[in-house]
């Protein structure tokens, strides 16, 4: 059985990834490829759990080690009970955030050594790693002047634009470094355009 193909979704808050992630669950339906959705933290009945602490704006300030530790505790369980088993079948898998999350949060936002999260991504995932990852990019004002008419913010929605323009800076720069599984959109512009630019993406992947 060939290995279904594992595809995440990143960017900043306020890039409509959640949209974008119903338009291409969409377009894989049309073109009758298997596939499940899922997203991190989070993704298992365990995994969520800890998600729920990890977005908690009521606890005390979390140490960055803490969080950072949170978060690869639960990509674990969610790994190992639901994406491998999945992928193994055939299905692909679509995440909504994955372990550039860790990068571009934890280190480009928190400030965390890259090579810390370097090493529990290869403990916790081996050789795994994504085949494709969209990047919703836009400027962290406008990303955040969007979050902010939905309602009660998160803990992370909680920061200033600061740490949000410090988090997108480093997906570009992640984006620069592997541009063989990086495709870059740009998610300031109009959602036909947007869905224009996701369109061929997918139409390089089901070719
Ligand atoms: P979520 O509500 O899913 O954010 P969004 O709707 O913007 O995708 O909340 C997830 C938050 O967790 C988001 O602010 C980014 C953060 N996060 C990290 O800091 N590190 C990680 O490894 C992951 C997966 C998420």
């Amino acid at each position: 059985m060939k290995r279904g193909k594992f595809i995440t979704v990143e960017g900043i808050e306020g890039g409509g990834k959640s949209t974008n992630i119903a338009y291409i669950a969409e377009q894989l339906d049309i073109a009758g490829i298997e596939y499940i959705l899922t997203r991190e933290p989070g993704g298992t009945e365990v995994a969520e759990v800890i998600r729920s602490i990890l977005l908690d704006s009521e606890l005390p300030t979390m140490h960055e080690d803490t969080e950072l530790l949170l978060m690869f505790a639960a990509r674990a369980e969610h790994l190992q009970k639901k994406i491998l088993p999945t992928l193994a079948t055939g299905k692909w898998v679509i995440c909504d955030r994955f372990t550039d999350s860790s990068y571009a949060y934890q280190s480009g936002g928190r400030g965390i050594a890259i090579e810390r999260i370097a090493t529990l991504e290869n403990w916790v995932q081996g050789e795994l790693r994504p085949d494709i990852t969209l990047l919703f990019d836009l400027d962290a004002d406008v990303g955040l002047a969007r979050t902010r008419i939905r309602g009660e913010a998160d803990r992370f929605e909680k920061e200033a634009v600061d740490f949000f323009n410090a988090v997108r800076q480093h997906y570009l720069a992640m984006a620069k470094q592997h541009p063989e599984r990086y495709r870059l959109i740009n998610a300031q512009h109009d959602l036909p355009e947007v869905q224009q630019q996701v369109q061929k993406v997918l139409d390089e992947l089901l070719t």
